[in-house]
């Protein structure tokens, strides 16, 4: 029998990293088409920001994604607040980092993954039993273009991002065959403060962490709009995979056609790209 499509619209989500960009964009849509939203971030001011934008019921929680009991305290309050089966879980609270592999520091790396991978595992392992105990439901964990190719600069950024496209395949081959399912978000450049809230602490052209933010705010094609419009079309479509933007179909072809070369022809792109907004 072929698996029933997954609804989001009007159904209960829950949303982590809310208070800003991705996560703010989709609470947002979400909500306008009748979604009650549970939405929690470690920023607690960007979170009563978006929360003030909402209506009808909502539940909001200060959360650091890498505390895998709150967390688990989290999914209990969401249980008890539901006014039906829980949609969706976007597990997308992430930060970002620069630095080399010969120079970076652990306490970063560290940092990071606690956040990116950790987050992701700590928030499916806290709301999985709730979707496999209604026998429906996804699962969405926010990887990037990142967690498809290799890129100098981001070694610790696409380890957590890989790790998180692994994790998720594996977990949505484990359901196969029940109503729960598992998605992987793979964003391109999105226009939001991922790189102002990150640690840039070193990046391939020696710019600044200022420079780096407005080099980014330049690049980034895709609107949080946009993401969260991509990303909730795409699930309810039953994708196991979401690419969002034109950049990540370009990144998504470009590994598939030249698996180890990519980044050789990225850069001739970026190259050309630099120089025709310099002329
Ligand atoms: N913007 C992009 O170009 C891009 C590209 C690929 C993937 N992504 C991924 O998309 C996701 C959303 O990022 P965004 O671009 O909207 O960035 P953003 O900085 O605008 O939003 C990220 C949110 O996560 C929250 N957060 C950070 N650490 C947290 C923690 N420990 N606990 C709870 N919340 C925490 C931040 O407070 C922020 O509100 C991230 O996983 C990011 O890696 C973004």
């Amino acid at each position: 029998m072929p698996r029933k499509l997954p609804k989001l619209t009007g159904r209960p989500v829950m949303i982590t990293g809310a208070a800003s960009g991705i996560g703010r964009g989709l609470a947002l849509r979400l909500n306008r088409l009748g979604s009650p939203v549970a939405i929690a971030d470690v920023d607690e001011t960007g979170l009563k920001q978006t929360a003030a934008a909402l209506r009808g019921r909502v539940l909001t929680r200060v959360l650091d994604v890498r505390d895998a009991a709150e967390q688990r305290k989290f999914a209990d309050e969401v249980r008890d607040w539901l006014p039906g089966p829980l949609a969706a879980v976007f597990n997308n609270a992430g930060v970002a980092l620069s630095a080399t592999v010969l120079d970076g520091d652990p306490g970063d790396e560290q940092w990071l993954h606690d956040i990116n991978f950790h987050g992701v595992v700590n928030g499916t392992k806290a709301f999985l039993p709730i979707l496999v105990e209604q026998d429906q439901g996804v699962i969405v964990n926010t990887s990037s273009v990142f967690g498809l190719a290799g890129i100098p600069y981001q070694s610790a950024y696409c380890a957590t991002k890989f790790a998180v496209r692994g994790f998720t395949d594996s977990l949505r081959h484990e359901l196969r065959g029940t109503g729960v399912s598992a998605v992987a978000v793979h964003p391109g450049g999105i226009k939001t403060n991922i790189v102002r809230n990150g640690r840039m602490r070193q990046d391939p052209e020696g710019r600044s962490e200022e420079e780096m933010v407005k080099s980014f705010d330049a690049i980034a094609m895709t609107t949080p709009d946009k993401a969260a419009r991509i990303i909730h079309q795409g699930v309810e479509a039953g994708r196991a995979r979401i690419l969002v933007g034109p950049d990540a179909y370009v990144f998504d072809a470009l590994v598939r056609i030249a698996p180890t070369h990519y980044y050789d022809v990225l850069s001739r792109i970026a190259d050309r790209l630099g120089s025709q907004r310099g002329q």
